[in-house]
């Protein structure tokens, strides 16, 4: 597995971003707003993967609820894996618990699915299928 990306939850995407690109120089490539994941995100590129800053668009969904539980911070890491459902299947065979028992559509189209943080040591994984041959930029 390859490291694809590290969410972090935020209030303000624009106060986040000022601190991450002006502060700490990391650039931003694009914004998108995921309305199935109920967040305006941001990208920044670092190393092979990127850091994606998150702002719920509103209180009642998941990236809302975490800021009001827990504050700001680190909300998921994501990692690719080249066939998705064979994996969902493997660790839904290993007992893993998983939050989506399917592949769904995620950022750019991709298909995602995370993993239930109790299974995986208090972090919430989310895996994101990237094909083999197919590079991202
Ligand atoms: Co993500």
């Amino acid at each position: 597995m390859k490291l694809d990306h590290i969410a972090i939850a935020v209030r303000d995407l624009e106060d986040a971003l000022s601190f991450y690109t002006d502060v700490l120089g990391l650039t931003c490539v694009g914004r998108e707003t995921v309305t199935e994941q109920g967040v305006h995100l941001a990208m920044l590129p670092i190393g092979e993967g990127r850091l994606e800053l998150l702002e719920p668009l509103r209180e009642d969904s998941p990236v809302g609820r975490f800021l009001m539980r827990r504050g700001e911070g680190l909300h998921h890491i994501c990692f690719q894996v080249a066939d998705l459902e064979g994996t969902l299947a493997r660790l839904r065979a290993q007992g893993v618990r998983l939050i989506d028992q399917e592949p769904r559509c995620g950022a750019e189209g991709r298909k995602i699915a995370f993993l239930h943080p109790a299974s995986a040591h208090g972090v919430l994984i989310e895996l994101v299928e990237v094909p083999k041959e197919g590079n991202r930029t």
